[in-house]
């Protein structure tokens, strides 16, 4: 039985808190209460900067692989996938697109049609001779996917039994390596065993990063990730840029930006994609940007922000 004598209990551990009085003391002053209180979150947060490896030069001849990962979702992972493969398309390169997320969005913002599809990242794992048949064209000339849908959920299950279970991606795209000049892996938000795959078979890592509270909160654990994956599977993983997303005009959008450029200078990709109408509603014709409304402000960002990973990456 639940005791009721208080008494009884250990005291309970006290924290400092980031903001205790700020809410209950401004009533009734001028400055804007919300403000302040914002701006005390904010710089509460800042912490010693996270050791994010930079990535290493592609290798002569083959593909660079590129995974976007950040295991809080919604954070414009597969928005960035979808139209940086576009926009690299566009400018003559051979794209492909690899969705390991159950989700499945990149086929739909792509414009194909999952329930057509026999072959997909599910089938590249458990059989990584399938994936040249696994491939489709998509809506944009020049890009090629393979598509994630729900037959991924409980694949890593499966994967526990099999052996090399953490290099299935990385074989599967062997064959595909000098048929293409990129690879981007879109990626579930969570770092599971097919993220893990993911990373294996990748040169470089994009982070999107979405200019809100809590945006650097996760970072800490993706970098440990990274390090375990460097140290462990893939010694060339490393970090091709660190993207900011959603971002809008609000006083803590832009704290939380500058707080994020402050702690990755060498890694952060300019611009920033702004919070935009058009690139929500694009998926929803099954295509990117550039083809739905390129002029504005989403198009114009991810255009932007391709022609610095380009050159980066040196396509
Ligand atoms: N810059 C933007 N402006 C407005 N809406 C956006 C922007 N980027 C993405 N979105 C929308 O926000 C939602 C989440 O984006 P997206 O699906 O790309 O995130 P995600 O990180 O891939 O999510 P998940 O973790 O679930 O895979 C989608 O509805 C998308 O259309
Ligand atoms: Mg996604």
């Amino acid at each position: 039985m639940v005791s009721t004598n208080e008494d009884n209990l250990p005291e309970v551990n006290s924290a400092p808190l980031i903001v205790d009085a700020e809410f209950t003391e401004v009533e009734g002053v001028e400055t804007a209460p919300l403000l302040d209180a914002v701006e005390e979150i904010s710089t509460a947060k800042v912490r010693r900067p996270l050791d994010l490896p930079a990535a290493q030069p592609t290798p002569e001849g083959r593909a660079r692989i590129v995974t976007v990962i950040n295991q809080k979702g919604g954070v414009g992972k597969t928005t960035t996938v979808i139209n940086i493969a576009a926009q690299l398309a566009l400018r003559g390169h051979k794209v492909l697109v690899v969705d390991s997320d159950s989700q499945g969005n990149c086929a739909t913002g792509l414009g194909v049609d999952k329930s057509k599809v026999k072959a997909t990242t599910r089938d590249l794992i458990l059989n990584p001779e399938s994936a040249v048949q696994a491939r489709h064209a998509t809506a944009v000339e020049g890009v090629h996917m393979i598509v994630g849908d729900k037959t991924l959920i409980g694949l890593e299950q499966e994967m526990l039994r099999q052996l090399g279970r953490e290099r299935r991606m990385s074989e599967a795209l062997e064959p595909l390596m000098s048929h293409y000049d990129i690879i981007i892996i879109d990626t579930p938000p969570t770092l599971g065993l097919v993220t893990i795959n993911a990373l294996v078979a990748s040169d470089g890592i994009l982070i999107p990063v979405q200019t809100e509270y809590f945006a650097l909160e996760g970072l800490a654990m993706l970098a440990g990730t990274i390090r375990e994956v460097r140290g462990l599977l893939n010694p060339r993983l490393g970090v091709d840029g660190v993207l900011l997303t959603m971002h809008a005009p609000t006083l803590l959008n832009q704290q939380v930006a500058s707080e994020v450029r402050e702690a990755f200078p060498e890694l952060i990709v300019e611009p920033a994609i702004r919070r935009n109408i058009k690139l929500a509603e694009a998926p929803s014709h099954g295509i990117p940007i550039h083809l739905h409304e390129p002029r504005s402000p989403g198009g114009q960002d991810y255009q932007a922000m391709t022609t610095v990973l380009e050159r980066r990456w040196g396509l």
